[in-house]
C-alpha cells in the first residue's frame, strides 16, 4: 500500500506515467467510467478548499466509484480533540483511499502511518502540495510539449505557498530547467528548498522583486496568491497582498508562447482582464487536476 505524502517519492518516470494515463482518460474518458466501481474515496478536509476537494471528489465519480468525507474540522472529531492519527486509523474502515488537506505541516504523513488505506497529501499547511504539482505538469506538458528547458517564474507568496515548493521539487529532476524566484522580500523562498533543492541539484536561479524586469525570459509564469490564512499579523499581510497584479500592460514584453500559470483561487494577483489572453492557462490547469487525480487514484488503488 502506498501512499502520496510528498512529490518526491514519485519518480520521473512515474510522473511520467500518470500524465500518460491522464492523457489517455482525456482522450478515452469512457474506457475509465467503471474503472474504480464499489471503491470509496474519503476527503478529510481540515482547511477550506473548492478546487482540490471537488476535483478528487469528480475524479472518484468519474472512474465509477464514490466518495464521502468532511469539508470542514468543526464538523468532524477533530473539534472533540481527536488525533489525525485515530481519525484516519478509523476512516480506513469507511474508504479504499484517502485525501486530507490540513493546517498543520506533516499531518498527511502522520496519517499515513496509521491508516491501512493510502493517503493522499491534499495539502499540508505552507509546506507541500504534491497533487496540485500533478496538476501543474500536466499542465506544463500540454501547454508547452515537453518538461525540460525552460525558464519558469515563480511570482509572489514564496515563502507560505506550498504549491510553489512542492512544484519546484519537482523541477529540481529535470533537464534545463531555469528558476526565477519574484517576491517582496519578506515572502522569500525558504532557505531549506534553496539549499537543499536548488543548490543541491546545481539549478540554476536567480531572485529579485521586479517582475517585468524578469518578465521577457520567461517560459512559464507561475502566480501566487498571498497566504493571509499563514500570517502572523493582518498588517504584515495588507501591506504586502498587492505587491504583483499581473495586467495586460505586464504582459506586452512577455515572450508570446508564455504559460501563466496559478493554482487558484485568485485574490488581485492576475487582474481579470488577462483571462482572455490565450497564454492564460489557469482555467485549463483546474480541468487538468481533474483528470490527473484520476490516474493517481487509479495508480494508488493499483487498478489496472
Ligand atoms: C492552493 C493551496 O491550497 O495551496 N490552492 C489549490 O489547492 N489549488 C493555492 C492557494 O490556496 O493559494
Amino acid at each position: 500500500m502506498r501512499s502520496l505524502i510528498d512529490i518526491l517519492s514519485l519518480s520521473t518516470e512515474e510522473i511520467d506515467e500518470l500524465i500518460a494515463v491522464a492523457e489517455d482518460i482525456i482522450a478515452r474518458p469512457e474506457a475509465y467510467r467503471e474503472k474504480c466501481r464499489y471503491k470509496k474515496l474519503a476527503t478529510l478536509f481540515f482547511e477550506p478548499s473548492t478546487r482540490t476537494r471537488l476535483s478528487f471528489e469528480a475524479a472518484m465519480y468519474e472512474l465509477g466509484g464514490s466518495v464521502l468525507g468532511f469539508s470542514e474540522a468543526n464538523s468532524s472529531s477533530a473539534a472533540k480533540g481527536e488525533s489525525v492519527a485515530d481519525t484516519a486509523r478509523t476512516v480506513s474502515c469507511y474508504a479504499d483511499i484517502i485525501a486530507m488537506r490540513h493546517p498543520k505541516e506533516g499531518a498527511p504523513l502522520v496519517a499515513s502511518m496509521a491508516a491501512s488505506v493510502p493517503i493522499i497529501n491534499a495539502g499540508d499547511g505552507g509546506h507541500n502540495h504534491p497533487t496540485q504539482t500533478l496538476t501543474d505538469l500536466l499542465t506544463i506538458k500540454r501547454e508547452k510539449g515537453r518538461l525540460n528547458n525552460m525558464t519558469v517564474g515563480f511570482c509572489g507568496d514564496l515563502k507560505f505557498g506550498r504549491t510553489v515548493h512542492s512544484l519546484i521539487e519537482a523541477l529540481s529532476r529535470y533537464t534545463g530547467i531555469k528558476v526565477v524566484l519574484i517576491s517582496p522580500e519578506e515572502l522569500k523562498l525558504p532557505g531549506y528548498l534553496k539549499k537543499d533543492i536548488l543548490d543541491a541539484k546545481e539549478i540554476e536561479y536567480t531572485e529579485t522583486t521586479d517582475l517585468s524586469a524578469v518578465m521577457p525570459k520567461l517560459d512559464i509564469l507561475y502566480m501566487t496568491r498571498v497566504q493571509r490564512e499563514r500570517f502572523f499579523n493582518e498588517e504584515d499581510y495588507l501591506r504586502l497582498k498587492d505587491s504583483y497584479i499581473l495586467t495586460p500592460e505586464k504582459l506586452e514584453n512577455a515572450k508570446s508562447d508564455l504559460a501563466i500559470l496559478h493554482p487558484l483561487p485568485r485574490v488581485n494577483e492576475i487582474h481579470t482582464s488577462v483571462d482572455a489572453d490565450p497564454r492564460a492557462c489557469y482555467f485549463r490547469q483546474v480541468l487538468n487536476g481533474k483528470f490527473i487525480r484520476m490516474a493517481l487514484i487509479l495508480k494508488l488503488l493499483e487498478v489496472e
